[in-house]
């Protein structure tokens, strides 16, 4: 009688190790900004090294051809594109994480909340997103795509000519004119569940069943406008002032999209980090980034604590021999609004 119960024990325990090391992480991808592409070094860089940190299979998910259609598909179209990838992507069938990068914030949270049948998401990591909106235009630059972009911008921003042609019109939000935003903005109103009486639980219904949110803002950024929105913080309806923390917008009191319901439930992470926008360090990725791509959700909770320290511990370690051994990279890339990870300071 004892043998047999010892022999089922040592059953039980290969069972368990052997289920564990095939759960024990789920795959992510990651969304990059506008004007940036997957192939671009930044951007490949930023996914091996997470993927290497977290030992979990990591993808930048293109969309169309990068950086063009970063610029000029809408912002539905280029969410539409991303939903059918992840929908085929037979890695990402058993759930999986997102890592987001400014704009691709957004479309990150257009495949939670709209992708009908795509895999679920589990943990969502947003760096610099412009989820409440941004007030201003970002400042492009020189290069071709820019002189159109700007050109564009100089129209009507809510006009349907220049809603269906530049990206950032979809989430360009003007706090002095909101009537125009609420009529002519193809893309954030929906997103965000702001019209008054069309709202879709569904979309509240995705984006609350989030196991973790992780929002990071970067204390420097000067091109979102206000940096706060990162965090769901924004501008009051008809003022620039005064700031409102996330608290205190109607997106969270009436809770539209579930921010609230996730946050009530202590799965909202308020994260700031030292640098400008998408200038993030080893240090802070390893600290605030990591620890949700090598979460696994089908743990029990007490046991998950554990194994986050454990993880994020030995992948600090990791770091250091990293670092260590040059294998960094300090370069900040020329556009603003490409990933640029930094030296630790
Ligand atoms: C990630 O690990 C692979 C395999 O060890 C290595 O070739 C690659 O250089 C690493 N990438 C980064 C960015 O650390
Ligand atoms: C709400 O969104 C879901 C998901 O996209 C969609 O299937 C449903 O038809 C929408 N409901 C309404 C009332 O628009």
């Amino acid at each position: 009688m004892a043998a047999l119960a010892g022999k089922r024990g040592v059953a039980v325990a290969i069972v368990f190790l052997i289920s564990a090391s095939v759960s024990s992480s789920i795959p992510f991808v990651v969304l990059h900004g506008i004007g940036d592409q997957c192939k671009n070094r930044g951007m490949d860089h930023f996914t091996q090294l997470l993927s290497n940190y977290s030992g979990s299979d990591g993808y930048c998910l293109e969309i169309g051809d990068g950086t063009m259609c970063s610029w000029f598909n809408t912002m539905q179209e280029q969410t539409d594109i991303a939903c059918a990838k992840v929908k085929e992507m037979k890695e990402l069938s058993g759930g999986y994480n997102i890592v987001g990068l400014s704009q691709g914030n957004l479309i990150a949270r257009g495949i939670i909340e709209f992708c009908d049948g795509g895999p679920p998401v589990h943990n969502f990591i947003s760096l610099g997103g412009p989820h409440a909106g941004t007030a201003s235009v970002p400042l492009c630059g020189t290069g071709i795509f820019c002189i159109i972009a700007d050109a564009l911008i100089k129209l009507e921003i809510y006009s349907d000519f220049v809603q269906a042609r530049l990206a950032p019109s979809g989430y360009i939000k003007i706090p002095t004119d909101i009537p125009a935003y609420m009529e002519g903005c193809k893309f954030l109103p929906k997103l965000n569940n702001e019209y008054p009486n069309e709202k879709n639980s569904t979309y509240k219904e995705r984006f609350s069943s989030l196991k973790t949110l992780v929002l990071i803002m970067f204390e420097q950024d000067n091109v979102l406008i206000p940096r706060e929105t990162a965090w769901f913080g924004y501008y009051p309806d008809g003022a620039f002032s005064p700031l409102l923390p996330p608290q205190q917008t109607t997106l969270y009191t009436e809770d539209w999209i579930g921010l609230k319901t996730l946050d009530d439930a202590g799965r909202v992470k308020f994260i700031g980090v030292p640098g400008k926008h998408l200038g993030i360090s080893h240090s802070d990725m390893q600290k605030h980034v990591v620890p949700y791509l090598v979460d696994d959700a089908d743990e029990p909770r007490a046991k998950l604590n554990d194994e986050t320290s454990h993880v994020s511990k030995f992948s600090s370690a990791l770091g250091t021999v990293l670092d260590t051994a040059g294998l960094t990279d300090s370069t900040r890339l020329f556009s603003p609004f490409r990933i640029g990870i930094e030296e630790d300071k």
